[in-house]
């Protein structure tokens, strides 16, 4: 595997997908892979400073800003760590990329999603993941798990967080061949079960 592998992990808050992320993690790493595990928003330096405007800002901040803030911190983490660690042929393991942005932003939000698509390839300028598995629940039992204090994201309402799931479901079914659906309202071992297979398959295939 001498170009590394980049695999990203999507759903709603609450999906459970950092869970499967983690353990998919010790999985490839107890199989002898190089495995490197980061997040968007917020994985680097900047990406830190620019998570903490977004999740936790407490005054106003506008859709276009957020989306922007989102793109901002892709494209710096694209380009200084997730294609270099490809290079090194490494697996990378991401808790969110661009998909996020069209669910949360396009279909949550309501900007344009063919804008949305734009930006984001002119942010991550040629990345596009191997796979991206998609852990698809129920809103109300997604944010019944969360029993910690919601951040920003978080608390913007049940109906938001319905359009987001909405917004999953129509990119899967536009990018059938990158994107597998996975059951995130059964158990996690059921559900790791079935993140497992679908990263043996990509791996033969690679
Ligand atoms: P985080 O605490 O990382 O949530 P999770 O553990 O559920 O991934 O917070 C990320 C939040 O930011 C989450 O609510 C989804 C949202 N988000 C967007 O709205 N757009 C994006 O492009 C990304 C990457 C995340």
């Amino acid at each position: 595997m001498k170009q590394g592998l980049f695999i990203t992990f999507e759903g709603a808050d609450g999906s459970g997908k950092t869970t499967q992320l983690n353990k998919i993690k010790t999985f490839l790493e107890d199989k002898g892979f190089d495995v490197t595990v980061t997040r968007e928003p917020g994985a680097l330096d900047i990406g830190q400073k620019i998570r903490d405007i977004l999740l936790h800002c407490e005054g106003n901040v506008s859709d276009k800003c957020e989306m922007f803030l989102f793109l901002a911190d892709r494209a710096q983490h694209a380009e200084t760590f997730i294609k270099p660690a490809l290079k090194e042929g490494k697996i990378v393991l991401c808790d969110r990329h661009t998909d996020s942005t069209v669910a949360y932003q396009g279909y949550g939000r309501g900007q344009d999603i063919e804008l949305l698509k734009k930006l984001n390839s002119i942010a991550v300028d040629g990345l596009t993941p191997d796979l991206t598995l998609l852990y698809d629940i129920d809103t109300q039992t997604a944010q019944q798990r969360i029993i910690r204090e919601k951040d920003r994201m978080e608390t913007a309402g049940i109906e938001f967080h319905k359009k987001v799931r909405n917004g999953y479901l129509e990119l899967y079914k536009e990018n059938p061949d990158r994107i597998k659906l996975i059951n995130a309202n059964n158990s996690i071992e059921t559900v790791f079960e079935d993140t497992k297979k679908i990263i043996i398959e990509l791996l033969k295939r690679s």
